[in-house]
């Protein structure tokens, strides 16, 4: 079975203690009510703070994960954080290729791609971001956008690598708006992802792929989304810096 995933995305948000104190809320709530035994949770929390707050998680169901990450091992790249750096401190998903990231830092598939390789030589797992804009779907380009990132980033992968892999579906007009996408857009996408990545290593393989929707999951629509078929669970960003709701998202599968 898929393994079922909430993924919070912290992004640039909350000092060290008011991170702490969310962290530990996120934990204990963690602890005592998610009883799916096949969910993950994930905190991707500002990288400052991982080796810290790698040490306040004393579950498994919870796990560390990091927000960016620099494809090359070490070297002189003032600034950047490297995966071994990140697998150091305790980190197991990785985020990359988030819009924010695409567009601010002009990230591209064949840098994204490069990013994949080294997540998955130290034996982490990418968290893939992928997701059209507003209007490249009005002009209906949307899926052939999206299954070009995947493409482009993925499909140099070994079969037994991209099962190793987390895709994210994030639509950009859904990402901190507050207009989520409907649960039939959000099927639609992930069954035309499903049958992309079917369409290069096989319907096995790509049925073990656990596909995220990410744009304004909340405690309240999280439910309707994650019984989608093709929807196994979330990338979650300002619902994510508020405790209660972030697991309540979290016992929505
Ligand atoms: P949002 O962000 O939940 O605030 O829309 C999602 C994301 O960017 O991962």
């Amino acid at each position: 079975m898929r393994k079922k995933i909430a993924a919070g995305n912290w992004k640039m948000n909350k000092t060290f203690e008011e991170g702490q104190i969310l962290l530990s809320e996120v934990v204990n709530m963690v602890k005592d009510e998610v009883t799916n035994p096949n969910v993950q949770v994930i905190v991707c929390v500002p990288a400052p703070y991982l080796s810290s707050f790698g040490k306040m998680i004393d579950t498994p169901k919870v796990a560390l994960g990091a927000q960016n990450c620099y494809p090359k091992a070490s070297g002189a790249y003032t600034g950047e954080v490297s995966v071994p750096m990140l697998k150091s401190v305790g980190v197991s998903y990785i985020i990359i290729g988030h819009s924010e990231r695409r567009q601010y830092f002009n990230e591209s598939d064949a840098f994204l791609a490069e990013k994949v390789d080294a997540i998955l030589a130290e034996g982490l797992t990418p968290i893939f971001c992928c997701g059209e804009t507003l209007e490249q779907r009005n002009e209906g380009i949307h899926f052939d956008f999206v299954c070009g990132q995947i493409t482009n980033s993925l499909f140099h992968l070994s079969a037994e690598d991209l099962k190793k892999t987390v895709i994210a579906y994030e639509p950009i007009w859904a990402i901190g708006t507050g207009v989520t996408a409907s649960n039939d857009q959000a099927q639609e996408m992930h069954k035309v992802l499903r049958d992309h990545l079917a369409s290069k290593y096989g319907q096995e393989v790509a049925d073990e792929i656990s596909i995220l929707y990410g744009g304004s999951v909340n405690g309240a629509n999280a439910q309707e989304l994650f019984a989608c078929p093709d929807v196994d669970g979330g990338l979650v960003g300002g619902a994510s810096l508020k405790s209660r709701e972030f697991t309540n998202i979290a016992k929505s599968f």
